[in-house]
């Protein structure tokens, strides 16, 4: 089976992209912008792959991508690229509209002219909005998104579905609880809590850092997309959540243990906008059917997550040089008193 990954040199579709290589029966078109956190060194292992092909263009061009449909015939598409980071869509909405709306309408629109046999979008939890516990959200929670990113996820959402309604588009949306693990960018409070502590630079927690989030490895995820390949229902929406529920406090303790670093270093600062509480979700629905469930357990896999980053300052290095400086210097100058320790 031919899979085109859109987005595949960001942190889960890089991790999806080298999972799916090791089944001899499948082949890899990545097709990904490179934006600033698209990175073709998280591919580096897989880079020569017989099966496997980069091609980079931006989803933003309907025409670019038309042509890649046309020549690449793949049998199914996994939509993994997206302006992924909150903090990012607060500051600066515009590329979130694009990449998140226009750029899935665009793929879209390329598979309606060149049918394939599987779709998955690929979204999150974030659509659900805040759930007061002891409330989980199931497929069919109302969406209440509350940040640029997430609205237009769950715009992305309701476009893909309803191709499937009007055009019989063979797709299949799936929406993911926080992911961790190693590749991820160092904006995401995991990586960014990891590579600060091994720098001796402040720990910036966001208001009284009680908010809860899912934590699921980043595997785990790429291994329920590919049992809803498999196995998944046309038209239907899958949760895929880690089951491992902690206040931001505590996985930042547990970062500061795994480090060795005092927990001085953590530093209170000004809340997010519109910051959601709690996330919290039951993915019950794709156990059932698929019989997936997590198999990292969250105390191993952050200390793996850890350890990876300790072992890769060059990685760390490369990505958080040029445009991350310059990207804290602009968004947080209101802050920078607090953030200094970042850039
Ligand atoms: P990421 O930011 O690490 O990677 C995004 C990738 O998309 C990059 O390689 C980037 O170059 C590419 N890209 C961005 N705009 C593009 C465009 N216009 N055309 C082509 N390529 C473009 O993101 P991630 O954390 O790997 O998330 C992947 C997907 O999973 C996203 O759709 C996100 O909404 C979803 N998701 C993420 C999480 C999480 O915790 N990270 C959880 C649930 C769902
Ligand atoms: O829930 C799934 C979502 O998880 C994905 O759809 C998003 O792509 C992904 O970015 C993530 O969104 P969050 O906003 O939950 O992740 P983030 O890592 O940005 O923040 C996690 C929590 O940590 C959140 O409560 C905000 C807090 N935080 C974050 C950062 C970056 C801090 O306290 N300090 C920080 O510096």
């Amino acid at each position: 089976m031919k899979i085109l990954v859109t987005g595949g040199a960001g942190f889960i579709g890089s991790c999806f992209v080298r999972l799916a290589l090791q089944n001899p029966s499948l082949e890899i078109v990545n097709v990904d912008a490179l934006t600033y956190a698209g990175n073709l060194e998280n591919l580096a292992s897989v880079a020569d792959h017989p099966r496997y092909r980069f091609i980079k263009e931006d989803l933003c061009g309907l025409e670019g991508l038309r042509r890649i449909f046309d020549e690449a015939k793949a049998d199914a598409v996994i939509h993994f690229a997206a302006e992924s980071h909150v903090d990012r869509s607060i500051f600066s909405p515009q590329p979130v509209f694009e990449t998140n709306l226009r750029g899935t309408f665009n793929l879209l629109e390329a598979m309606r002219a060149n049918r394939v046999d599987r779709f998955i979008h690929v979204s999150t939890d974030e659509v659900y909005g805040s759930l007061e516990a002891p409330l989980e959200a199931d497929e069919n929670f109302p969406l209440q998104p509350s940040s640029p990113y997430s609205a237009a996820k769950a715009g992305s959402d309701l476009l893909v579905l309803g191709y499937f309604k009007t055009y019989k588009l063979p797709a299949m949306v799936t929406r993911a609880s926080n992911n961790y693990g190693p590749y991820q960018f160092p904006e995401k409070l995991i990586p960014l809590m990891i590579t600060n502590a091994l720098d001796d630079k402040p720990l910036p927690v966001y208001g009284d850092g009680m908010q809860v989030r899912d934590w699921l490895y980043v595997e785990d995820h790429c291994r329920a997309l590919l049992r809803i390949l498999e196995k998944g229902r046309d038209g239907e929406i899958y949760n895929i959540g880690g089951n491992r529920s902690l206040p931001n406090k505590e996985v930042i303790d547990r970062i500061l243990a795994f480090t060795g670093k005092p927990s001085s270093l953590i530093k209170t600062v000004t809340d997010r906008p519109g910051h959601d509480r709690r996330y919290a979700l039951s993915s019950e629905k794709l156990t059932k059917e698929t019989g997936w469930s997590p198999l990292m357990d969250f105390e191993t896999g952050l200390k793996a997550t850890v350890d990876w980053y300790r072992s890769n300052p060059e990685w760390v290095q490369h990505v958080k040089s040029g445009e991350y400086q310059s990207y804290y210097a602009k968004n947080y100058e209101n802050r920078s008193h607090e953030l200094s320790g970042i850039a």
